[in-house]
């Protein structure tokens, strides 16, 4: 068998300008002809590429570690699914590339897709969110990047990677009624030095999200991108992992399933959409959609 390697885009660092597509099967969307675009004329080196629950089982590829984006209630948190067919995200040095490569994905996807989404991101100074807090801080990197976000085989074909996709939506005036201080605990770090605030409150971000306090641990490689549009801003979150189960985790402590108490990000931020998707692994220059 050929080898399989991950999409070169997963652990590569994002460009400045991004584009989130999601896309839904056509009217006249035909499996056979679904499956050999993306397994032939994809080109990975493009922009990365999931697979949503909809689209595999109408390819009639069963992938038990691929499940729909769960919707989730916490108190005070409501949590969306919005689980796409499809979805592409590219980033690039400037606009014009980025406009080029939705060309060229609109005409190649044309006949069995309709885009439902599309989100353009881009980096915010040295990689901060809008909130202004460095993002990304305590992402896993080189190999240990690689072991968090991509299947070994075990669960899922070799390579393969699993993606969770959810748009928050900030409002950043409120969040500026609070002092420097107060945002500083809600995030849990500083937002100049950018230095953990250790006496922060059990609520603050890094508390609910710290990667090493689950059983077992629960690690994931984060690619997110702000975005602005019209009156709304906020942070196209992104993160892959070997299998959803750490990014699931995580999200449940944020929404107080677990004690009750949610993230304090809730309090200027809330999610509008989310997804989740499998992302195949590459042999040769095509995606490799077969499955044990
Ligand atoms: C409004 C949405 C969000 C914002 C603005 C945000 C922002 C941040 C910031 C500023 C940090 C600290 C620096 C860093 O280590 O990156 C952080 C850490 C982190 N976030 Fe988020 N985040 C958001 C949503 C999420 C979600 C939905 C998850 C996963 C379900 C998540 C998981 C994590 C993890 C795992 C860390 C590192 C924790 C550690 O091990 O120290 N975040 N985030």
């Amino acid at each position: 068998m050929a080898e399989r390697f991950p999409q070169q885009h997963i652990l590569s660092p994002n460009l400045p300008y991004g584009l989130s597509l999601t896309w839904r099967e056509s009217p006249d969307f035909d499996p056979l002809r679904a499956r050999e675009t993306l397994s032939s004329q994809f080109d990975p080196a493009a922009a990365i590429l999931g697979i949503g629950d909809p689209l595999l089982q109408s390819l009639s590829l069963p992938l038990p570690a691929l499940r729909p984006f769960p919707s989730l209630a916490g108190p005070g948190v409501s949590i969306p699914s919005s689980q796409g067919s499809l979805w592409t995200f590219a980033t690039a040095k400037t606009r014009s590339e980025l406009f080029d490569i939705s060309e060229a994905l609109l005409a190649l996807f044309g006949r069995d897709f309709i885009l439902e989404d599309r989100m353009e991101t881009f980096t915010y100074r040295e990689g901060r969110d809008l909130s202004g807090y460095v993002d990304g801080t305590e992402n896993p990197q080189g190999d240990r990047a690689f072991s968090v976000a991509i299947a070994d085989g075990t669960s899922a074909p070799r390579g393969s990677s699993f993606v969770a996709v959810q748009r928050w939506k900030h409002d950043l005036d409120l969040l500026h009624t609070h002092s420097r201080s107060e945002q500083d605990r809600m995030i849990g770090r500083d937002i100049s030095t950018n230095r953990e605030i250790d006496d922060a409150p059990i609520s603050a971000h890094i508390k609910r999200s710290a990667q090493e306090s689950f059983s077992p641990d629960a690690f994931i490689f984060r690619k997110s991108m702000p975005w602005a549009e019209g009156n709304g801003k906020g942070l196209e979150f992104i993160a892959f992992g070997s299998s959803l189960d750490p990014f699931e985790r995580i999200l449940r402590r944020m929404a107080g399933t677990e004690d009750g108490i949610r993230d304090a990000l809730f309090t200027f931020s809330a999610p509008i959409t989310g997804s989740y998707y499998w992302c195949p692994p590459v042999s040769g220059r095509s995606l490799d959609l077969s499955l044990p």
